[in-house]
C-alpha cells in the first residue's frame, strides 16, 4: 500500500510517497509563483497549487504501481484566505501567512474588541497573518467580493475540496483563522458575528487523520489514481512537520526552518502564555501545541544570497565564516514585518554593527545568527511558563546546513537532531495518510514507530556564553527601532 503526503508550501507543493512501513519511496517538488502585489502583501493563485499539485502527485508515481495508493493528507501553508463564489470560483487570489495588510483590522481587533475576549473566545489573539483580519480587510476593502462569499477555506482545504468535492478543515489548520475556539474544538459564534460571517461559510472540522471522503471521479481520472482513494483532512504544515519528526505527545520540540521559521512544542494539554505571545493551537495528533512563528526565516537567507550577492552558492558562503559568538554585525531578520513574539507588521529587516572592515562573511553570518536570536525570543516565552526544552528536533530547508544547526544549537542552548527522513511536513502528511487507513491505531504511535535520528549537534558551554551575551546586544535592538518602523 501506498500513501501520498502533500506539503503545499509558499515556494512551492513537496509530494511523499511512502508505503505502509513508513519508507520513502519517492518525492517531486513543484514551484509555483508567489505574487507580492504591493509592499507587505503577499497572495497566490489557488489554480496553481491545484495544477501543480496534480501534475506533481502523476510524476510522483511514474514507477509505481498507482492502483496501490490508500491514502491522501496534505500539510498546507497555514492563515491564507480562500475565498469560493456560489459556482465555486475563486473570487479573489488567496491572501497567504504572511501578508502584512491587515495592521489596522489586527489593531482593531486587539484594541476594540480586546486582546482578553479574543483570547478567551479562541486561545489567541490577532495577528496581521492570521484569517479573521483578513475577512474584515475584504469586508472593508472590496465589499462587492466580500458579499459574493459563500465559501472560506485554507489552503490546504481547497486541494481536499477539489479532489473530494467535500469542504473540511482540520482542528490544527483551523486554530490560526481566529475564529476557532481553540480548546473546545467548535467554531466561536462570537468570532463569527464580529467578522460578519456565518457557520455555512464555514467547513466541516475534522481530526488530522479522520477521512474526509474519497476522491472524485473525475479528480482520480486527472491523477491517475482508484476512486476509492481516500483523503484524510491533514494539518497546518507546522503541525504536520512536527508529526512527521516525531514531535507528538507531550512537552517536544520542532524548528522549522523555512520560509518561516517556527518553535513547534506539543503538549496534552491546552495551554495559554500570559501575553498569547506564542499560539495555542490544536495538534494534528488529537492534543495541543504552542508555536513561535517567524515569517522570515530560511527566506532571510535566500534574500541575501540570491538577491543580494546574486549568489547560489550558499555552501560556498558559509565556508567563510568564522569566530562563532564573536560577530560585530547584528541582523535583524523581518523583511516581512513580524508574528512572534513581536505582532509588528511594520517592523523590518536592518544590519547594525557595521565597520570599514565588516566583511561579507560576517553579514552572512549575522543573517544565519539573526534568524537564530529570533527563534529564541520565541523560546524563552516558552521557557518562561516553565516548560523546559533540553533538545529540539529540525526541519525544513535551512535545516540542510550544519553550520546554521550548529548557530541554533548554541544561541539556544539545545541540542538538536535530524531526523532520517528530512521531508517533514510531507512526511507527516503522509503518516496522516496512513493513520486515517488503519495502518497505525494513532498519529502518536506512528510517528513514534517511524521517525529516527540521524544526527544531534550538541551545544558547547563556551560558545553558548559568547551566544549569551550576544543575545543580550540584539534583543536591545528591536524595541530601540520599534517607533522608527511606524514612521
Ligand atoms: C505558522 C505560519 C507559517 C506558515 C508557513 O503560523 O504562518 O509557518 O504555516 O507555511
Amino acid at each position: 500500500m501506498y500513501f501520498i503526503g502533500v506539503d503545499l508550501g509558499t515556494s512551492a507543493v513537496k509530494l511523499v510517497l511512502m508505503d505502509e512501513t513508513g519508507r520513502i519511496c519517492n518525492t517531486v517538488s513543484k514551484e509555483y509563483p508567489l505574487y507580492f502585489p504591493k509592499p507587505g502583501w503577499a497572495e497566490q493563485n489557488p489554480e496553481d497549487w491545484y495544477t501543480r499539485s496534480v501534475c506533481g502527485i502523476r510524476e510522483l508515481l511514474q514507477e509505481a504501481d498507482a492502483s496501490q495508493v490508500a491514502g491522501i493528507s496534505f500539510g498546507g501553508q497555514m492563515h491564507g484566505l480562500v475565498v469560493l463564489d456560489e459556482t465555486d470560483a475563486v473570487i479573489r487570489p488567496a491572501i497567504l501567512w504572511n501578508d502584512g495588510r491587515t495592521a489596522a483590522e489586527t489593531d482593531w481587533l486587539n484594541r476594540e474588541i480586546g486582546t482578553e475576549r479574543l483570547s478567551a473566545c479562541t486561545g489567541n489573539i490577532a495577528f496581521a497573518g492570521f484569517t479573521a483580519p483578513k475577512l474584515l480587510w475584504m469586508r472593508s476593502r472590496e465589499p462587492e467580493q466580500f458579499a459574493r462569499i459563500r465559501k472560506i477555506m485554507l489552503p490546504k482545504d481547497y486541494l481536499a475540496y477539489r479532489l473530494t468535492g467535500v469542504f473540511s478543515t482540520d482542528y490544527s489548520d483551523a486554530s490560526g483563522m481566529l475564529l476557532l475556539d481553540v480548546q473546545h474544538k467548535r467554531w466561536s459564534n462570537e468570532m463569527l458575528e464580529i467578522c460578519h460571517v456565518t457557520a455555512d461559510q464555514l467547513p466541516q472540522l475534522y481530526e488530522s487523520w479522520e477521512p474526509v471522503g474519497t476522491l472524485k471521479p473525475e479528480a482520480a481520472r486527472e491523477l491517475g489514481l482508484r476512486p476509492d482513494v481516500k483523503v484524510m483532512a491533514g494539518a497546518g504544515d507546522n503541525a504536520a512537520a512536527a508529526v512527521g519528526t516525531g514531535t507528538v505527545g507531550e512537552g517536544r520540540c520542532n524548528i522549522s526552518l523555512g520560509t518561516s521559521g517556527t518553535v513547534f512544542i506539543s503538549s496534552k494539554h491546552f495551554r495559554v502564555d500570559e501575553q498569547n505571545a506564542l499560539h495555542a493551537f490544536a495538534h494534528a495528533d488529537g492534543a495541543y501545541h504552542l508555536m513561535g512563528c517567524m515569517l522570515s526565516a530560511a527566506s532571510c537567507n535566500k534574500w541575501w544570497l540570491e538577491e543580494i550577492l546574486k549568489t547560489g552558492d550558499y555552501e560556498g558562503e558559509q565556508e567563510t565564516i568564522g569566530n562563532l559568538g564573536e560577530n560585530p554585525v547584528f541582523y535583524l531578520p523581518y523583511l516581512m514585518g513580524e508574528r512572534s513574539p513581536h505582532n509588528d507588521p511594520n517592523a523590518r529587516a536592518c544590519f547594525a554593527g557595521m565597520s570599514m572592515d565588516t566583511t561579507r562573511a560576517q553579514m552572512t553570518q549575522a543573517v544565519l545568527e539573526g534568524v537564530a536570536f529570533g527563534l529564541r525570543d520565541s523560546l524563552e516565552v516558552a521557557r518562561s511558563l516553565g516548560i523546559s526544552i533540553p533538545r529540539t528536533k529540525i526541519c525544513g530547508g535551512g535545516a540542510r546546513s550544519t553550520l546554521w544547526q550548529k548557530i541554533i544549537s548554541n544561541i539556544l542552548n539545545v541540542k538538536v537532531d535530524t531526523p532520517v527522513c528530512e521531508e517533514g511536513p510531507g512526511y507527516g502528511a503522509a503518516i496522516l495518510a496512513a493513520t486515517g487507513c488503519g495502518v497505525f491505531p494513532t498519529v502518536e504511535a506512528a510517528a513514534q514507530q517511524l521517525v529516527q535520528v540521524k544526527a544531534t549537534v550538541e551545544p558547547e558551554l563556551e560558545l553558548v556564553k559568547k551566544y549569551e551575551k550576544q543575545y543580550q546586544k540584539f534583543r536591545i535592538l528591536y524595541p530601540a527601532l520599534q517607533t522608527w518602523f511606524t514612521l
